[in-house]
């Protein structure tokens, strides 16, 4: 067991995409770029990234990360948020917090993508601050452990 605090960096569908994806809604920082910043903000966690696009990967990482080492979890379910009943019980099943995460301000976007299954089972929402949300989230984990 190792004895930094964990995170786990979760993200869904399309954002293996990132850099290439739309870069005037998501910028053109890739998921390795974005992993790699973590890393160097944060080396006194254990960080690890996982990206699944199918709903049943995504839930099965968050029930494999429900662990006691596990301080928190960082999860930007993308379009999942805004349809998955599966992915809300998954997060509602898990002991583990949850930090949801958009790159984009989906508020300001189509009103599909103005309702979060997600939000009310996780601890906080971070929304429409470029990658940045990332490292707030994951600050919010480091803060705590
Ligand atoms: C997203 C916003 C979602 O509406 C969209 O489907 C995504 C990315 C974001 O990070 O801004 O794929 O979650």
């Amino acid at each position: 067991m190792s004895s930094r605090p964990a995170v786990l960096v979760l993200n869904g569908p399309n954002l293996n995409r990132l850099g290439t994806r739309e870069p005037e809604v998501y910028g053109s920082v890739t998921l390795e770029d974005l992993e790699r910043g973590l890393r160097q903000a944060f080396p006194e966690l254990t960080l690890r990234f996982e990206q699944h696009n199918a709903e049943g990967a995504l839930i099965d990482a968050l029930h494999a990360a429900d662990t006691v080492e596990t301080a928190g979890i960082v999860f930007n379910a993308a379009a999942y948020t805004h349809t998955s009943i599966a992915l809300r019980d998954a997060v509602a099943s898990l002991s583990t917090p949850v930090v949801e995460v958009h790159i984009s301000n989906v508020y300001a976007r189509e009103s599909f993508r103005h309702t979060s299954l997600l939000a009310p089972v996780a601890a906080g929402v971070i929304v429409g601050f470029g990658v940045k949300g990332y490292h707030l989230a994951v600050r919010y984990f480091a803060d705590q452990a």
